[in-house]
């Protein structure tokens, strides 16, 4: 399928490892031009030169260009620069990734004030500050595609993770209301809601359950697949395959929806 990705530019946050970085090698694989932010400059530059390399071996001399700008999401002025640079110098931006670490796991017991508004920073301001800065020039434009990514915690609460349970329903809120405001312009709003991935956050998860209840990491990763009825945790690339098509040409009818990636953890109907 051409999905009519090639010399499109695409900006995306958090595209040093994980999601980001395997969104990142699909677009350079489909002749995009893309530009990776995140805080930690060697990952960062590192993954921009794995990224440059699927673009070439995929498209050779038709590969399009990378970038690398380090910007942290919760910082108004770095974002706001990195959206102005990404602009001068691989053009006007076509594909947004709204995506970042998740916020903090922690019961409801375990979280300060200081918590909460942190990883309201982190997952929901940052959001809307990268659809201000870059969707009315879509709009303006009558061509974009802007996929958030936010969890299975958009549908049902998951165990442990109190603030991502609160606050990832609200960028789906948004996602659901802009898709509104931004389809008379051609223009599609989605979310992609994962459930269990090996990226390098649940490796973090692992861990940290590990240091909870002293249980091997195979223990604890059969605890959770026992709940997966597809018996697996999911790869990056799975998912970035869904967020790619939605950022696709063919994907220019779905628009307001968020799509669960999860091995069917998610046991509800609907
Ligand atoms: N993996 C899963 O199974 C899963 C399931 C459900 C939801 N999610 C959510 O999906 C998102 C991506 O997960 P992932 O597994 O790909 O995570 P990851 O492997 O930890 O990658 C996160 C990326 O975001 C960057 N980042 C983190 N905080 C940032 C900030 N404040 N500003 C800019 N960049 C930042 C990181 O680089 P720096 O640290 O260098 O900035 C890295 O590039 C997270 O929100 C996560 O909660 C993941």
């Amino acid at each position: 399928m051409d999905l009519s990705l090639a010399g499109r530019t695409a900006l995306v946050t958090g595209g040093s490892r994980g999601f980001g970085l395997a969104v990142a090698l699909r677009l350079a694989a489909e002749g995009a031009h893309v530009a990776l932010t995140a805080r930690g400059e060697s990952a960062l530059q590192e993954a921009a030169a794995d990224v440059a390399r699927a673009g070439a071996a995929a498209r050779g001399a038709a590969a399009g260009r990378v970038l690398a700008v380090s910007a942290d999401v919760t910082d108004d002025a770095a974002v706001t620069g990195a959206v102005e640079r990404v602009t001068r110098e691989l053009g006007p931006i076509d594909l947004l990734l709204v995506n970042a670490g998740g916020p903090p796991a922690g019961n409801f017991a375990d979280l300060d004030l200081a918590a909460w508004e942190g990883a309201y920073r982190l997952t929901v301001e940052s959001a809307v500050r990268l659809c201000r800065l870059v969707a009315p020039g879509m709009m303006e434009r009558r061509r974009g595609r802007i996929v958030c990514i936010t969890s299975v915690s958009v549908r049902q609460p998951v165990e442990n993770l109190m603030l991502s349970s609160v606050l990832r329903p609200a960028v789906q809120a948004l996602v659901r209301t802009l898709a509104l405001e931004a389809a008379p312009s051609g223009v599609t709003v989605n979310a992609v809601a994962p459930g269990f991935h090996l990226t390098s956050a649940v490796e973090r998860l692992i861990t940290r359950k590990q240091e909870q209840t002293g249980a091997s990491r195979d223990d604890v990763i059969a605890g959770w697949t026992r709940e997966i009825p597809l018996g697996r945790l999911g790869e990056a690339d799975e998912l970035a395959a869904l967020v790619v098509f939605l950022m696709s040409g063919p994907a220019g009818y779905i628009t307001g929806q968020s799509i669960t990636s999860d091995g069917g953890w998610v046991k509800g109907t609907f």
